[in-house]
């Protein structure tokens, strides 16, 4: 029970620039992990490299050793998973979301919440996962902190508890109030060091001393304030995914962070039951079970084999011992899983729920498989999401037709990308959040599977499933629309919308038919 209790598997998600990358960082930092800031460089894809996938390749070559990265703090095991930068890549960011029991979000103090962020926090409220929101970037000149309050509230659809209270920003910016502590953390800006602490009453005149009078009388005013619009703390708001405590700090220059963290461990939830379709798991079954949330290719094209990552759903993991692939109902064993530290990996001999294990995968492994000590259950994965961009994938080099049938086949059971079929002229279609997904997938048929494609446009808008217990209606509106219907890779019913408008129209027009913007209804 100790060893479930004790971990904390949660990732940190951002839109691009809020900091997320020098979070973790600083994280890693305090975990023992890493002994100087900027060791960790980049686990993330630049987005000035739009169109050099080499460079990429490069760089998510790192970002696959560091794709969980795990520490013990204090009593605690923390278990950080890491997701990819690029919105381009939001599908894989949405599926970690499956394997975590909390996440973190950054939000940058100037820019406020930002698309990605809105987005992914979209994924956290649709699994009621508890999150904690850190305003990054204090140093600089920022937006107001109770305006920035609000506009967290209205734009996440969440309620907010603020645990710390900036002390001014920008050049003026002197450091937090923690709240939850009840302590003064001056700030010094430095970016290896942690921070100088200071017991103050608030209402003394020691915070004069150690601030100046105006700012004292700010503070304690905000306090006020903060404590007059918001309920005081309770954890089981926040771990019922209803209040989001907030932080303030500066990521970079390693300030708020240890707050964040040693709040973090302590109220953050430990692994929770997960929800099969036949029944609940409990953490504390003494069988062991898992789900198989992302796989990543290997950097080395000489081997094509990949890893493919499990949460630990229930029970022990053991290295070697026989387990069910349920899908496939065959038994597996695993001589060398492994687990992931910073920047290197190790073969592990056990695992407790919550954490992750990377098992070397040549294929037989799809995203939402579920392993087992037999019995035949299976955990349901994240929906995806109607796609943004769509392209027709066409053979370039007819000899090699196979190779490219079965790159395609395993490149979206590694949940790349969404395949589509239409089924008035049987082409298929690549549906994608963005543009670097299709340079992706072209490189790696290239590189991996001795296979060509071309691309060619098609002018999508959405692609939603579709359903209805109008078996009249519906077969009529396949039958007008026959151009546009298309077959997902489990043979479900999609239409490929050209417009909003055609879109809007067809609702209206067949009112017994549900048009789904997620593949789970
Ligand atoms: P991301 O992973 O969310 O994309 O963000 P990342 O940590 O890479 O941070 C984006 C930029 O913001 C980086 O600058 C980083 O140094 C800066 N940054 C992060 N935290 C803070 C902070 O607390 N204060 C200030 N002032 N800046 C911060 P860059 O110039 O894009 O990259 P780099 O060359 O510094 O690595």
């Amino acid at each position: 029970m100790n060893e479930i209790e004790r971990r904390r598997t949660f990732a940190i998600i951002s839109h691009p620039d809020a900091g997320k990358t020098t979070l973790t960082e600083k994280l890693l930092l305090f975990g023992g992990q890493i002994q100087v800031a900027g060791a960790v460089k980049n686990n993330k894809i630049k987005k000035t490299a739009t169109s050099d996938w080499m460079e990429i390749e490069k760089q998510r070559g790192i970002s696959v050793t560091t794709s969980v990265m795990e520490f013990d703090y204090g009593d605690y095991k923390v278990n950080i998973l890491d997701t990819p930068g690029h919105q381009d890549f939001a599908e894989d960011t949405f599926r970690t979301l499956t394997a975590v029991d909390s996440a973190i979000i950054v939000v940058d103090s100037a820019k406020g919440v930002e698309a990605q962020t809105r987005k992914l926090m979209t994924v956290c409220r649709m699994r009621k996962t508890p999150v904690i929101i850190f305003i990054n970037k204090m140093d600089r000149e920022g937006k107001d902190p109770f305006d920035l309050l609000d506009e967290l509230e209205q734009e996440l659809q969440i309620k907010v508890r603020p645990l710390s209270w900036p002390i001014n920003q920008g050049q003026r910016f002197k450091g937090v109030y923690n709240i939850y502590e009840q302590r003064l953390d001056l700030f010094t800006p430095d970016k290896q060091k942690v921070t100088e602490k200071v017991e103050v009453d608030i209402h003394s005149d020691a915070l004069e001393n150690h601030v100046g009078d105006a700012d004292a009388e700010k503070l304690r005013m905000d306090l006020e304030l903060v404590d007059g619009v918001y309920p005081s703390f309770d954890v089981n708001t926040y771990l019922n995914g209803e209040v989001a405590p907030v932080f303030f700090g500066s990521a970079l220059n390693n300030f708020g962070v240890k707050e964040l963290l040693d709040c973090f461990v302590k109220i953050a939830p430990s692994p929770h039951p997960i929800q099969a379709e036949e029944r609940m798991v409990r953490p504390e079954e003494p069988k062991f079970s898992g789900f198989i949330f992302k796989i990543t290719a290997n950097i080395d094209p000489n081997h094509r084999s990949c890893i493919a990552f499990c949460k630990v759903c229930s029970g022990k993991f053991v290295r070697n011992a026989p387990y069910l692939h349920v899908r496939q109902n065959k038994t597996l064993r695993f001589s060398s899983p492994t687990q992931f530290m910073a920047q290197k990996k190790s073969t592990i001999d056990e695992a407790w729920p919550g954490d992750i294990v990377g098992l070397p995968d040549n294929g037989i492994f799809k995203i939402g498989d579920t392993l087992t000590e037999g019995e035949m259950i299976h955990f349901r994965g994240l929906p995806s999401f109607s796609p943004e961009m769509f392209k027709y994938i066409e053979n370039a080099d007819p000899m090699k037709t196979k190779q490219l049938n079965k790159g395609i086949e395993q490149l979206m059971d590694e949940g790349v990308a969404q395949l589509f079929v239409n089924q008035f002229n049987g082409r298929k279609i690549i549906g994608t959040v963005g543009q670097l997904q299709f340079e992706v997938i072209q490189y790696r048929l290239e590189n991996e599977y001795n296979a060509q494609c071309r691309w060619e446009p098609v002018s999508l808008y959405k692609a939603c499933w579709i359903e209805s217990d109008d078996e009249a209606q519906l077969e009529a509106f396949k039958k007008r629309k026959y151009q546009f219907m298309a077959k997902d890779r489990e043979g479900r019913d999609v239409f490929l919308a050209d417009s909003n408008y055609v879109l809007q129209m067809a609702q209206s027009d067949f009112e017994h038919i549900k048009f789904h913007f997620t593949s789970e209804f």
